[in-house]
């Protein structure tokens, strides 16, 4: 038999230590900007039924990209592709237990069929913050400035990103009452509009006139001057007065006040899923190598109503772990990270192991992270795997240290050495921990 192939599967991503590391520390910073607003965390199944994708996701997602099958009990499920369906099922079944408003978060993994590129992958992590209960613009500039401050807290500066906020009823009216298109031509002008800098610009415009067939002639410069429209106040009069354009106007003020700068109107901005009703916002990377969305949400009303109970007002917003890498990496905004193991504990010899045990297990129950060599190797091979794993200090542990109880500590970054009792170890570990360790910054 040939052997197994060590590739993994296309679209998905190994987390060796070091990469792990990495996301971890998004995470981090992610669990503390949502909590420090009030989000508790919650889980969901890996596995739902896939009607609760059919009925508002929209085809892309739903029909094209989900992983979808039959289990052992002739039941259609889904890997998770999103967690907006899964959340509002969950606050559809709790709604009478829950207190509102709910502010719920979580960090979890979903499953999309697309094709692999830059910032697309088939497996990813997404944290997904939603507020559910409240209506109006309060809540959506909450969960604007709450995706903002996710960005904020790694370091970042406000000219590093746009965010662009639209609403989901205003591009409506815009699709009906100023572009006069039907329901079918709204629909496939708003996908069009979805992948407009995705394509070039004569695919966009053959496209368009398509959608408007014998009213091609009008609806053109009607389009044109609608992607021109950088302001609210650019939006036709007749809609002027309209509910989404108070909404939207209102959002703005409060963002402003927020001390949000770098938020902009942005009429071509659509989401392609299909239960936003209101707000709609995401966020880009301003820079020229990333220039693309970094994660976005918006307002659905309706979807916790589809699970047979009361509908909620609800917005939220979905951040991808591998687009805020990206996002981190091109802007230098990643700390150096570092193994967490705080001492690799040296045996110099077979007899001195149970002694060097003991020193272990006294260090980890003072909260040191120790790492045992139990292999009996040389003293230089032990020396050289703590090197390689990047572990800033070595104990070594013989006949005498465990007579003594004075252990010899190496520096293993200065390249130091002290003799010292186990209790200093603990304060030497401490103080290094304290003394700019990144990860120990933003540790839970
Ligand atoms: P979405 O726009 O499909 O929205 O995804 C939100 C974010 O998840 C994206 O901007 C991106 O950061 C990340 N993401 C999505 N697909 C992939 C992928 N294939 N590879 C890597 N990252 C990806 C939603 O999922 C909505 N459910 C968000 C939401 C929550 N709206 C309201 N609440």
């Amino acid at each position: 038999m040939s052997s197994l192939s060590t590739q993994n599967y296309k679209g998905s991503r190994d987390y060796f230590p070091e990469e792990k590391r990495l996301q971890n520390y998004i995470f981090n910073v992610w669990h503390k900007t949502v909590e420090s607003f009030g989000y508790e965390e919650y889980g969901a199944p890996l596995l739902e039924p896939l009607d609760i994708y059919l009925a508002k996701s929209g085809q892309e997602l739903a029909g094209e990209q989900t992983y979808a099958f039959e289990d052992r009990g002739g039941r259609m499920v889904a890997i998770r592709p999103e967690m907006t369906p899964s959340i509002s099922r969950m606050v559809a079944a709790k709604r009478q237990e829950l207190a509102m408003p709910a502010r719920l978060y979580s960090i979890a993994n979903f499953m999309r069929y697309e094709r692999p590129q830059r910032g697309r992958e088939r497996e990813f992590w997404q944290l997904n913050a939603d507020l559910f209960g409240v209506d109006g613009a309060a809540a959506d500039a909450e969960i604007i400035e709450l995706s903002h401050a996710s960005v904020m807290n790694f370091g970042a500066k406000q000219e590093m990103f746009t965010v662009r906020v639209n609403n989901r009823q205003l591009i409506n009216r815009l699709m009906s009452q100023f572009l006069k298109l039907d329901i079918v031509g709204s629909t496939m002008m708003m996908k069009l509009l979805d992948r407009k800098n995705k394509i070039p610009a004569e695919e966009f415009k053959r496209q368009a006139i398509e959608i408007f067939g014998t009213q091609a002639s009008e609806g053109l410069p009607k389009l044109a001057k609608m992607i021109s429209m950088k302001s609210v106040d650019d939006l036709p009069s007749e809609l002027a007065n309209d509910d989404s354009v108070k909404q939207l106007r209102e959002v703005m003020k409060l963002l402003c006040q927020k001390g949000i700068e770098n938020a902009v109107f942005d009429v071509t901005l659509m989401r392609g899923l299909d239960y936003y009703t209101g707000m709609v916002f995401e966020l880009f990377d301003n820079s020229p190598e990333n220039n693309r969305a970094l994660f976005g949400g918006g307002r659905y009303d309706g979807l916790v109503g589809l699970f047979g109970v009361e509908p909620i007002s609800t917005v939220g917003v979905g951040m991808g772990a591998t687009t805020m890498q990206q996002f981190l990496e091109v802007h230098d905004l990643l700390p150096k990270l570092k193994s967490k193991t705080d001492v690799y504990i040296i045996p110099v010899s077979k007899e001195s192991l149970v002694g060097a045990d003991d020193l272990a297990r006294k260090l980890r129950n003072e909260g040191v992270r120790a790492e045992l060599d139990i292999t009996g190797r040389k003293i230089d091979k032990q020396i050289k795997a703590a090197l390689k794993k990047q572990i800033p200090f070595a104990v070594f542990v013989g006949e005498e240290e465990i007579a003594s109880g004075a252990y010899t500590v190496r520096n293993l970054v200065e390249s130091d050495e002290q003799k010292v009792g186990a209790e200093r170890i603990v304060t030497i570990v401490k103080d290094r921990r304290y003394d700019g360790d990144e990860d120990a910054l933003f540790e839970l």
